[in-house]
């Protein structure tokens, strides 16, 4: 059997940094309102020209260059993200063209939204299980600030803009001890942009109803680590860092209380990188590998939900 594991990781964030008192100076809101609400205090904001395949890159390269492997060696690219460059090609194909990856390896983006990155690992570890790949780039890279309302306060102070990356190799031991992944798309209008090829005329920004996602991601969350932990043989005091979608500090907090996990061993970058969607969960895990505070051999967990509704969970080992 193939398994697979990390073995490299890379983070990017634009240069721009937005702080809850630039906002103020935007829409009707407060950094207390903020704060208390979210946990944020800053995030990061793309320019203009900035593609999400630019920020996928940066973020590749230096996960590229921590495993220390020859960008050749990549079998397969898998880009999570909800703000793509073009509708096609996929952000993916820009990607490996930016790397000048000229192997032919396949290469696809996948849009689940917030849930994004945990669904590209659990579809790259079952590329790898097939044996037939020794390396894959998986990616989440997004663009928000480009589908914010930017006078609508009950979304724009909630999102940012980064990408993280990461190099799983083929192993004889687990790497991704077990994935769980779940939709439920009876919830599609509760968090949307609900312009679309089929629907030019419609409203080309993020809508959410915030209570009620902020409802169901407690609950999703709740359930979906005892799922992910099932016949692991994996307790939840094994768990050494819990790396959650970085939405909201209350949902991570409720998410840790459930596992009875201290926050001391919660990766939370929420309060510097806002919401950044697929890319929240890489560019976490990045931040915690490369402050020391995560080292090899040590138990993971990924979750995350987003709109869809999509969710999931990575269990592993790092
Ligand atoms: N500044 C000041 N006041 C605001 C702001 C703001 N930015 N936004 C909303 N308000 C006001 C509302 O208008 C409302 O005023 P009213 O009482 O006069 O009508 C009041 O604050 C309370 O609004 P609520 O929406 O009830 O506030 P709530 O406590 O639910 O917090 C929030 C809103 C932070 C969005 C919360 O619902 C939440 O965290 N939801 C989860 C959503 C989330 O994380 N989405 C991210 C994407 S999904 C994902 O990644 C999983």
């Amino acid at each position: 059997m193939t398994y697979s594991k990390i073995i490299g990781t890379g983070s990017y964030l634009p240069q721009r940094i937005m702080t809850n008192a630039d906002l103020e100076k935007m829409v009707n809101t407060s950094d207390d309102w903020i704060q208390t609400r979210t946990g944020i205090k800053t995030r990061h904001i793309a320019a203009k020209d900035e593609s999400t395949s630019d920020m996928a890159l940066q973020a590749s390269l230096r996960a590229i260059d921590a495993a220390g492997i020859n960008k050749d060696d990549i079998g397969l690219i898998v880009l999570a993200t909800s703000t793509p460059d073009q509708i096609f090609p996929s952000t993916a194909c820009f990607l490996q063209n930016h790397l000048e990856i000229r192997n032919h390896c396949p290469a696809f983006d996948i849009q689940a939204v917030c849930a994004g990155f945990v669904y590209a690992i659990s579809v790259a570890d079952n590329f790898m299980k097939s044996g037939k790949i020794k390396h894959a780039l998986i990616v989440g890279s997004e663009n928000f600030s480009k589908i914010l309302d930017w006078n609508d306060r009950t979304t724009c102070v909630l999102f940012g803009d980064g990408a993280g990356a990461i190099v799983l190799e083929a192993a004889d031991k687990p790497g991704v001890i077990n994935s769980v992944l779940h939709a439920d798309g009876s919830y599609n209008q509760m968090l949307q942009v609900p312009y679309g090829v089929s629907k030019p005329e419609d409203d080309p920004f993020i809508r959410m109803q915030g209570k009620e996602v902020f409802k169901f991601a407690v609950q999703a969350m709740d359930k979906i680590v005892d799922e992910t932990l099932q016949s692991t043989g994996i307790k939840k005091e094994d768990i050494n860092w819990l790396i959650p979608h970085q939405a909201n500090q209350r949902i991570i907090n409720a998410t840790a209380e459930k596992l009875q996990l201290p926050m001391s061993k919660v990766i939370m970058t929420v309060q510097d990188h806002g919401n950044t969607s697929a890319a929240s969960i890489p560019l976490a895990l990045d931040v915690g590998v490369r402050d020391g505070r995560i080292k090899q051999g040590e138990i993971l967990l990924f979750e995350a939900i987003g709109g869809g509704f999509a969710w999931g969970a990575n269990l592993l080992r790092y």
